[in-house]
């Protein structure tokens, strides 16, 4: 069989999203979403999804469209969410709500649900009506996880299983519905389907401690996005969630301290934390929930019985992740 290498597998997915056509109006409307897309990204969503489907020998061209639509999705919920984080930077260039202003962010952020929904309808509905159920129950699911992300900046309370669980949402189901549809669309069982999907949870999880923790301690040049944005939205990240854990009294009083302060120095509060993160070994915790979440999903994908090549690919793709500092 012809394994195509995830390195491939992205380029073919960006050359896919290069060649879409947007109406030339309103220019409002459309323009920011050309911007969007045209900014790169990891493109991990759809490459899981190309992955996943290999692994039962799909075919990638038939399964492209699915996979750009759900990049699309992921566009989508990023526009709103740098709007609700008051994040001025993604991907190394000005956010849309920033370039542009915040009814921009929203309305072509609803233009762009709609033509991924459009889109997908269009890819799989007749063909595999179970993927689709997948792809809107998700997407419902991510929005869930928004509000929790949103409510928890106002809570300090916010325990170890409350912040798993909206991460899982936020985060973890767009990635399991990526290797899930994949699967599906691939050809497999609905048992291996569901494997994959609880794989893809697992691999969630740690991608986004892995974001948590790039948030403060990557390198802006490489990430993207302004290092501190989760200190100053007071996010309950997996950093501030351990550090409360581990802190002794008075250090726990610090930070609440901090937490409170609305008109300090941006970068005071940054420094901060940063240092009573480092100082509680929070960095090390990141890295040992990474690697449990990593040994559980090697556990679950051993399971299945698939093409070897195609399976040691989206292994080797999905410990690259782990790795990344963007
Ligand atoms: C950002 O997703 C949102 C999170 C779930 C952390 P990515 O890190 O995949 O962002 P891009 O698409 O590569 O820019
Ligand atoms: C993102 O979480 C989750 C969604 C966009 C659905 P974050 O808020 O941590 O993502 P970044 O860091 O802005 O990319
Ligand atoms: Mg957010
Ligand atoms: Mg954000
Ligand atoms: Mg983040």
């Amino acid at each position: 069989m012809n394994m195509t290498t995830y390195q491939v597998l992205t380029q073919e997915v960006n050359t896919a999203i290069a060649s879409m056509e947007f109406p030339q109006h309103p220019q409002g409307l459309y323009e920011p979403i050309a911007y969007t897309l045209s900014l790169g990204g990891k493109r991990i969503r759809p490459v899981f999804m190309l992955l996943a489907a290999q692994l039962f020998n799909g075919h990638i061209e038939d399964i492209m469209d699915a996979a750009v639509s759900l990049e699309i999705f992921h566009n989508y919920t990023l526009l709103h969410d740098d709007l609700m984080d008051n994040a001025d930077f993604r991907r190394g260039k000005p956010t849309v709500h920033k370039r542009w202003n915040n009814n921009t962010a929203i309305l072509s952020g609803d233009a762009m649900f709609i033509l991924s929904c459009k889109k997908m309808y269009n890819a799989v509905n007749h063909r595999c009506p179970q993927a689709m159920k997948v792809f809107l129950k998700t997407v419902m699911e991510v929005i869930e996880g928004q509000q929790y992300d949103m409510n928890f900046e106002s809570r300090t309370d916010v325990s170890q299983e409350e912040y798993f669980e909206m991460i899982r949402l936020k985060t973890g189901v767009l990635i399991s519905c990526a290797l899930k549809m994949g699967a599906l669309l691939g050809g497999a069982s609905l048992a291996e389907a569901e494997l994959m999907y609880q794989y893809g949870a697992q691999i969630g999880l740690a991608f986004q401690v892995q974001d948590d923790y790039l948030d403060t301690f990557g390198d802006v040049n490489v990430f993207g996005k302004s290092i501190g944005g989760d200190i100053l939205e007071g996010k309950k990240t997996f950093l501030l969630i351990n550090a409360f854990r581990k802190a002794t009294a008075t250090q726990k009083l610090q930070m609440l301290d901090w937490l409170e302060r609305t008109n300090c120095e941006p970068q005071d509060k940054i420094n901060f934390f940063t240092n009573m993160y480092t100082e509680l070994g929070i960095p090390d915790d990141c890295n040992l929930c990474m690697r449990n979440c990593y040994e559980k999903a090697n556990e679950l994908l051993s399971q299945l019985h698939v093409n070897e090549d195609a399976k040691s690919e989206l292994q080797t793709y999905s410990n690259i992740l782990s790795f990344r500092n963007i």
